[in-house]
Formats: structure tokens, C-alpha cells, sequence
């Protein structure tokens, strides 16, 4: 219960902002990407948001994973589920920007739920493939009809257990961004992350939910941060990203954004 807290005040303490950063590559992502005030359409992303608001529909969840802090029990309405499990508006617009400046042409986001982060990632680039994984399948269902109903036609929603659906998605592809947000345990979220390995490419990005959740969870992001393949990795507190760009020295920065 106290990890949280305590992990907070330590990025207190430790994040700086962007201009201590001395790495042009993250400085430029951060200035150029992440705190681009140039405007966004999200119109289709907030459509798509307030009809599941709307949705006051109980359902029976299969329960996968870490469970939840809010949640008890199997039963869900729906517009409750997209209020508290979904991605924040401000996280949301910051994966948003992230797209718009990497660019990637294949995403593989791990946990789709409702699949409000998903249309962030799928709004930003129509050219984009984005491959999103959830394992209930009465929660991947309401998402399915609401991207097609909304016309988010560049996602393909592959509904089973990640341990299933990652190797079969992973196979013959190489992912340019994946967003970790299923499981938040340390065990599945350091195995996800090795087997995404195999699928990175030198300008990959991974973004990984929650690192500070739980006391397991921070010690994954230490083995992913420390792993041999990452040479540059960003702590924001909510999330932590790793590059694997060739030929640098390890380079990690705390920052406040
Ligand atoms: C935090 S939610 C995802 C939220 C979503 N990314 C968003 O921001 O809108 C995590 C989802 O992962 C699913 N999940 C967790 N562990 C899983 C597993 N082992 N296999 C399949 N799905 C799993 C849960 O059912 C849940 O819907």
C-alpha cells in the first residue's frame, strides 16, 4: 500500500526537467514529441470515450493477472470500467504524441480492455498497424464493435491469453512501438518483455504502465532498465520507456513531464 507513496516522493526528489537532459535523441523527443503544443484532433478518440461512458451495461469479467485496487469481484458496468481502468486523457494524449513523432508503422499494445489507449495509439497514424491483445472476452467484444462503429479500421484486436497471443502476434513481425498495460506483475511484465525482444529493431519503443505500482512491479522495471539490450531508459513516474539505440553509453533519466 505504501510503495506508491514512497516511490513518488522519491521521483520528487530525483525527476528534473527536460533541460538537464544532455541526450539531443531524448531531449528532441521530449521538446518535439511529448510537450508539442501544436494542436490534435482527438474528436473520434472522445466519441468513442463518452459512448462507453454512456454504456451503464453490467457485464461478468474473466479476471486476468494482477486483479485490481478499485475493482471487487467478477461483476463490471461498463461506463465504471471505462472511467477507472482506461487510460487518463493526459496520459492518452502523451502516447498520442509519442506516435506522431516516432512514427511507427507496426504497434503492439499488451492489454487492450476497453480499448480507450488503443484508439490514442490507432488515432494518431492511419498508416499505422496497430495489434492490441486482450484476454476477457466480453471486455474485447465492446471494444471490437466500438472500433468498428467509430471507424478505428488500423486495429486488429487478437483476444486470448497474452501467453497464447503474444508468441502467435510476435511471430515473422518486427514491432516498432509496444505499449505494456496487462498484468502488472513482475514476472509476466519482464517475460512479455523479453519476448517483445525478439521483435525490436534498433529504433523500437517500449513504454511500460505503472512501474511504480507495487514494490514487484518497480523491481521489473529495474531488470527491463538494466537489461543489456536497453541503452537509454526514461522514468515519468507513470511510465517507464526504454530505447535500444546502438553504440551509446547506458543512459537513464528521471524526468518530470
Ligand atoms: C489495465 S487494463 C488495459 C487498459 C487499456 N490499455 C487502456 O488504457 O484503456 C489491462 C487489461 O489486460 C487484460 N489482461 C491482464 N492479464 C492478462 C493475461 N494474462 N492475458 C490476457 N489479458 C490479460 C485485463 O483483462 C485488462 O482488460
Amino acid at each position: 500500500m505504501l510503495h506508491p507513496f514512497r516511490a513518488y516522493i522519491k521521483y520528487i526528489l530525483e525527476s528534473k526537467n527536460e533541460y538537464s537532459v544532455h541526450s539531443p535523441f531524448v531531449y528532441d523527443y521530449i521538446t518535439k514529441g511529448l510537450m508539442n503544443k501544436a494542436s490534435i484532433d482527438l474528436i473520434n478518440i472522445q466519441l468513442f470515450k463518452k459512448a462507453l461512458l454512456k454504456n451503464h451495461e453490467q457485464i461478468d469479467i474473466t479476471d486476468f493477472g494482477a486483479g485490481s485496487k478499485v475493482f471487487k469481484g467478477n461483476k463490471r458496468i461498463v461506463s465504471k470500467l471505462a472511467s477507472k481502468a482506461g487510460i487518463s486523457r493526459k496520459r492518452g494524449e502523451l502516447l498520442f504524441r509519442t506516435v506522431n513523432y516516432f512514427k511507427p508503422n507496426t504497434i503492439l499494445e499488451i492489454g487492450t480492455s476497453l480499448g480507450i489507449s488503443s484508439t490514442y495509439l490507432a488515432g494518431a497514424s492511419q498508416d499505422a498497424q496497430v495489434y492490441t491483445l486482450e484476454g476477457c472476452p466480453v471486455i474485447a467484444g465492446i471494444a471490437k464493435n466500438n472500433f468498428s462503429d467509430f471507424n478505428f479500421n488500423n486495429i486488429e484486436l487478437v483476444v486470448g491469453e497474452f501467453e497464447k497471443t503474444l508468441p502467435l502476434v510476435l511471430k515473422n513481425k518486427k514491432i516498432d512501438l509496444v505499449y505494456f498495460d496487462g498484468n502488472h506483475q513482475k514476472e509476466p511484465t519482464t517475460a512479455y518483455f523479453k519476448q517483445c525482444l525478439q521483435a525490436a529493431h534498433e529504433d523500437s519503443v517500449f513504454i511500460f504502465d505503472d512501474i511504480h505500482w507495487t514494490s514487484p512491479m518497480e523491481n521489473a522495471w529495474k531488470f527491463i532498465k538494466n537489461h543489456e539490450s536497453v541503452t537509454i531508459s526514461l522514468d515519468t513516474y507513470k511510465w517507464g520507456m526504454v530505447f535500444f539505440k546502438k553504440n551509446r553509453e547506458k543512459q537513464h533519466f528521471c524526468l518530470r513531464i
